[in-house]
C-alpha cells in the first residue's frame, strides 16, 4: 500500500513550514509576489524547469505551456513556481549543443536541490534538452515529469511533404552539385519549419521523447502529440495535475529507472530505428541511475528487434503521421511481450496498463510485426582494431551494397582541414573510398558535433554518387543518413586508433560480422603511435576546461565522471 506524505513530511516545509527568521523570509518574500499564505502553505512546490528562450527554435510555445502546466498543479493543489533553465537549442548552440548537454543537467539538479522543490516539471524537447533534464532529476531525485515540446507539423514545399533534417541534407546535395536554383532554395528554406515543435522526422528529439515515455517519466501518449495540436495543451495542464500527486505519493525515478525499464527503452530505440545519439544518452541516463549499459546489450537487443516505425530517415513519413496512425501507444502495444510490460511510469500505472487497447490506424506509417520495415533493429554496434571501444552505424538508413565494403582511407586531419579540401577538384577520391574524419570526438572537437555525416566530394555528387562508407569519432543528427560509422572510441585526440589513420590505408567495414578494420600490421601501428603527437586543448579555463578535464568517451554516455551514480549529496542546510 503506498503510504502518502503529510504537508509536514515536504521537503519545502523546511523553508516555508518552520517558525524561524529564515523561515519568516522565506514566506514574506513569496507574499512580496502576491501569493497570500494559503496560496502555498503546506502545499507540494512544484518547480517547472523550463528551457525556453528566444534562441531555442523549436520551444518556442513553451511559455505557454508553462502556464498551462501551471494550471494543472494549481487544480491539483499544488504551488507551482517557474525555473527558467538554458535551453540549449540544437539549431543556435555552437560549437555543439551537446557540449552543454552535461551543463544542463547540473543545471538541473541544482535547481532543484538549492530551493524548496518538492517535484518538478520537466519541459524539453530539442535534442539534448531531453537527456540533459532528465540526467539531472535522476540524481536528484525528486518525484519528477516530463512535459515533451512535441514535434513540429510536416514540412511542405510545391506538393512535396520534407523532413527536418533529412530533406536538408538531401537537397543541399543536390544544390552543391547544381541542381537546385536560387528560387527553389529559398522556397524550401520558408516550407520546411512550418510551426512550433521540434524536428519531426525520427531524429534525436523525437527519439529522445518517445525514449522518456518508455521509461515511464510522461503521461501515456505525449511524446506523439504535436507541438501545436490543442492536446498538447491538454497534456501539459494533466502532467501539472499528476505532478502533485506524486509528490504526495513519492514516486521518484529511482523507481521507473530499472534495468528492465532501460531494456524496454534500448528495444523501443530499435524498433523505432532511432537516433544513434540515443545510445549515448541512455547510457549517461543510466549511469545516473547505477546502470551499466554496455554496447553490447544495444546489439543484442537490436538483433531480434524489428523496425515498426516508417518515419525518416529510415523510412518515408514523419511524427504528424506517427500521432495520426496511433502514436507510440499503438507500436508498443503492437510490440507487446518484446516489452517488460510491468516497468512502472508517471501516472502510477505498469506500462502494460498504459498500452491497452491502443491500436495502429495506418499500418504503412506503424508496421505490424508481420511486415517489418526491416527484420532487424536500427542500429549496429561495430568492433575492431579501428574501434576496440566500439562504434556505432544505422544500416537502415544507409545504401545497403556500402554494408560490406573495403577501400583506400582519404584522411581530414580535422573539420577545418575537411571543409577546405572536401571539394578540391583534386582530392584523390573515387566512390569507393572511405572517408576519415579525425579529432572530432568528446574532447578532440570538443563535444563530439554532429559532423558524422561527412559531405560527399562535389565532383563524386557531380557523379551522381549519394553515399559513401564515412567514419569519424563525432555524431551525426539522428535526422541523417548514410553509411556513416560514428562514436569511434577511444577517440583520436587521446590517441585512439582512428589516430593513426593514414591516407591510402585499407579500411574494411562489414556491418553483419559486426567489424570495424584498419588493413595495417599491429607493428606498423604501434610504431605510428611512438611518433602520435596529441593535438593541442583549446580551452584553459571555464566550463570548456572543466568539459574537456572530465567528458568521459561515447561508449561510456560522454557523462562527467563526477556525476555518474555515487553516493548520496546532502540537503542544504538552512540557517
Ligand atoms: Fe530542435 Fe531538431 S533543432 S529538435
Amino acid at each position: 500500500m503506498t503510504t502518502r506524505k503529510k504537508p509536514e513530511d515536504l521537503r519545502s516545509h523546511r523553508w516555508f513550514g518552520v517558525d524561524t527568521m529564515r523561515g519568516f523570509g522565506h514566506r514574506s518574500r513569496t507574499m512580496e509576489m502576491g501569493f497570500a499564505r494559503e496560496d502555498f502553505a503546506g502545499k507540494p512546490v512544484i518547480g517547472i524547469i523550463n528551457t525556453w528562450s528566444d534562441t531555442n527554435t523549436c520551444h518556442s510555445h513553451m511559455r505557454q505551456r508553462a502556464e498551462e502546466v501551471k494550471r494543472g498543479v494549481w487544480q491539483a493543489g499544488g504551488f507551482p513556481v517557474e525555473l527558467p533553465a538554458m535551453s540549449v537549442g540544437e539549431q543556435m548552440t555552437k560549437p555543439t549543443s551537446m557540449m552543454y548537454r552535461n551543463f544542463l543537467a547540473m543545471e538541473t539538479e541544482e535547481l532543484l536541490r538549492s530551493q524548496p522543490i518538492d517535484g518538478a516539471v520537466l519541459m524539453g524537447g530539442c535534442d539534448k534538452t531531453t537527456p540533459g533534464l532528465l540526467m539531472g532529476a535522476i540524481s536528484m531525485g525528486l518525484p519528477a515529469i516530463y512535459v515533451p515540446a512535441g514535434a513540429m507539423l510536416r514540412g511542405h514545399f510545391q506538393g512535396a511533404t520534407l523532413g527536418s533534417g533529412t530533406d536538408v541534407f538531401k537537397y543541399w546535395a543536390e544544390r552543391r552539385a547544381g541542381n537546385l536554383s536560387d528560387d527553389d532554395w529559398f522556397g524550401l528554406e520558408e516550407g520546411i519549419a512550418r510551426s512550433a515543435g521540434t524536428c519531426m522526422t525520427m531524429g534525436t528529439a523525437s527519439t529522445m521523447m518517445s525514449l522518456a515515455e518508455v521509461l515511464g517519466f510522461t503521461l501515456p501518449g505525449a511524446s506523439s502529440i504535436p507541438a501545436v495540436d490543442s492536446n498538447h495543451q491538454m497534456m501539459a495542464s494533466r502532467s501539472g495535475r499528476r505532478i502533485v500527486e506524486m509528490v504526495w505519493e513519492d514516486l521518484t525515478p529511482a523507481q521507473l529507472c530499472t534495468q528492465e525499464a532501460f531494456d524496454n527503452a534500448i528495444t523501443v530505440d530499435m524498433a523505432l530505428s532511432g537516433s544513434t545519439n540515443a545510445m549515448i544518452h541512455l547510457v549517461a541516463m543510466a549511469g545516473r541511475a547505477g546502470i551499466d549499459l554496455p554496447l553490447e546489450r544495444f546489439d543484442e537487443i537490436s538483433k531480434k528487434t524489428p523496425v515498426l516505425c516508417n518515419l525518416k530517415p529510415a523510412g518515408i513519413y514523419l511524427m504528424e503521421d506517427f500521432y495520426y496512425s496511433g502514436g507510440l501507444r499503438a507500436m508498443l502495444a503492437q510490440m507487446g511481450d518484446m516489452l517488460n510490460l510491468d516497468a512502472l511510469t508517471a501516472n502510477g500505472k505498469k506500462l502494460g496498463q498504459n498500452i491497452e487497447g491502443a491500436k495502429i490506424y495506418n499500418e504503412e506509417v506503424i508496421r505490424v510485426r508481420s511486415n517489418p520495415l526491416s527484420e532487424t533493429g536500427g542500429t549496429a554496434v561495430l568492433r575492431g582494431n579501428l574501434a576496440p571501444n566500439g562504434a556505432v552505424i544505422k544500416p537502415t538508413a544507409a545504401e545497403p551494397h556500402l554494408m560490406k565494403h573495403t577501400g583506400p582511407a582519404v584522411v581530414f586531419s580535422d573539420v577545418d582541414d575537411m571543409y577546405k579540401r572536401i571539394d578540391d577538384p583534386n582530392l584523390n577520391v573515387t566512390k569507393d573510398s572511405v572517408l576519415v574524419l579525425q579529432n572530432a570526438g568528446p574532447k578532440g572537437a570538443p563535444g563530439m558535433p554532429e559532423w558524422g555525416q561527412l559531405p560527399i566530394p562535389k565532383k563524386l555528387l557531380e557523379q551522381g554518387v549519394r553515399d559513401m562508407v564515412r567514419l569519424s569519432d563525432c555524431r551525426m543528427s539522428g535526422t541523417s543518413y548514410g553509411a556513416c560509422v560514428l562514436h569511434i572510441a577511444p577517440e583520436a585526440a587521446i590517441g585512439g586508433p582512428l589516430a593513426l589513420v593514414q591516407e591510402g590505408d585499407m579500411i574494411t567495414l562489414d556491418v553483419e560480422a559486426r567489424v570495424l578494420r584498419l588493413e595495417v600490421s599491429d607493428e606498423e601501428l604501434s610504431d605510428r603511435m611512438s611518433h602520435w603527437i596529441a593535438p593541442e586543448e583549446p580551452y584553459t579555463r571555464g566550463y570548456g576546461r572543466l568539459f574537456l578535464d572530465h567528458i568521459t568517451q561515447a561508449d561510456k554516455g560522454c557523462d562527467f565522471d563526477f556525476l555518474h551514480a555515487g553516493g548520496p549529496t546532502p540537503e542544504p542546510k538552512i540557517y
